[in-house]
């Protein structure tokens, strides 16, 4: 049977992204952010995962404001890098699992848990910064996606513990699958930064730690935390963090914290990442 053997969230920064591209992480202001996913990158390497669940969100690059889906997922074959207004990235298409997708589509729409499902889709920087992020430049991606898109953009957006049930639906569907698969859940946005307004460039380090302990020590605080907590704690954009809750439902009641990173600043958010996995049963 398939199962879920671990999650993980880390913030999207298209700059980020642009440092791998450019092969600039090496350089000072870019060596101690990607020294905090080296951990990451080994332990992958031997988790060897064949999927992942990657909940993340569209920027306006494959959806607009003509079409807005709450929950979306990804049954193709492949995703195309998105063109993001400069040219798609330089990264590979990212390879899908539509066998799964389509099964945990139909499970979770009937567990009452109504999915989009999208049979084409390009993949923008929220799908495919964490991908290089734990995969560094490559030729071709080492494992198979399934994404979740999720509306973070335009209001009303989902709430916390909408989110966090999602992802315990998520987790009975992979539990039903009936091929043997480890599959990892991740999501990834946040942490705390605003982009327009007066308060632009909003930073809540504090919040932003609370959080991160609170995935493992109180989730269900996390579930019912409202939208202008998140706003007004994390920012406008912070919000993305409601995207770790799906993850964190995914993975069942307990978990343990295997590694964490923080840092200000990576361009003008707060970078986060967490790696947590499954207390008890696998
Ligand atoms: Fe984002």
């Amino acid at each position: 049977m398939a199962r879920i053997s671990a999650g993980l969230a880390t913030s999207h920064v298209p700059a980020m992204g642009a440092a791998v591209d450019l092969d600039r992480t090496a350089e000072d202001y870019w060596r101690p952010v990607f020294a905090g996913y080296e951990w990451t990158r080994a332990w992958i390497a031997e988790a060897k995962p064949d999927v992942i669940v990657l909940a993340y969100n569209d920027h306006a690059s494959n959806f607009s404001l003509d079409l807005i889906p709450t929950f979306a997922i990804g049954c193709a074959e492949e995703f195309p890098p998105a063109d993001e207004g400069f040219g798609a990235r330089p990264v590979p298409t990212v390879p899908g699992h539509p066998d799964l997708a389509w099964h945990i589509a139909q499970s979770a729409i009937l567990d009452e848990f109504d999915l989009t499902i999208v049979n084409r889709m390009d993949v923008d920087h929220g799908l495919t910064v964490p991908l290089s992020m734990m995969f560094g430049r490559t030729e071709r991606w080492p494992v198979r996606v399934i994404p979740i898109a999720v509306n973070v953009i335009q209001y009303p957006l989902p709430t916390s513990n909408r989110c966090f049930s999602f992802g315990e639906a998520i987790r009975r569907a992979v539990a039903s699958y009936d091929k043997d698969l480890n599959v990892q859940i991740w999501g990834t946005g946040g942490m705390s930064h605003q982009l327009h307004g007066a308060r632009a460039g909003l930073i809540n380090r504090e919040f932003d730690e609370g959080f991160l302990d609170r995935l493992t020590s109180d989730p269900s605080a996390l579930r019912k935390m409202p939208h202008l907590e998140l706003l007004r704690e994390a920012g406008t954009e912070g919000i993305e963090m409601v995207m770790w809750l799906i993850m964190r439902g995914a993975l069942g009641p307990s978990v343990v914290e295997r590694h964490r990173f923080y840092h200000v600043p990576a361009s003008n958010t707060a970078v986060g990442h967490i790696v947590l996995e499954p207390a008890g049963e696998l």
